[in-house]
């Protein structure tokens, strides 16, 4: 899902530069709904590798939280955002998330990839 209108990479660098809130760093499961896979993603890896690695194929750029080329929709679960693109609101909705930095607050994690 490719985000439009939004801050290019240097307009929210400095946003970024503070760095996302790393709550949560244990292993969890990713019900991939489209592709039928559940993967497990280990402390320090990302959904985005993850999936990438089990052959599922994701579109993303900066793989830092930024661009939103990787901003996939949650069909269940509660991401812990780590990125620097969603609005609040769009936190606190959590209907989709970028998976190339964010994890899970509380599981399952189902997703629509
Ligand atoms: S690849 Fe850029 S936000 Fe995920």
């Amino acid at each position: 899902m490719v985000r439009h209108g939004r801050p290019t990479y240097l307009q929210v660098g400095a946003e970024y530069c503070r760095g996302p809130h790393a709550v949560n760093d244990e292993p969890f499961d990713v019900v991939c709904a489209r592709s039928g896979v559940t993967l497990t993603v280990p402390p320090g890896r990302s959904i985005l590798s993850v999936a990438r690695e089990r052959g599922i194929a994701v579109i993303s750029w900066c793989a830092q939280g930024v661009c939103g080329t990787c901003e996939t929709e949650v069909l269940a679960g509660v991401p812990e955002h780590r990125d620097a693109l969603l609005t609040e609101e769009e936190r606190e909705a959590s209907k989709t998330m970028l998976i190339c930095v964010s994890r899970c607050l509380r599981g399952p994690l189902v997703l629509a990839l």
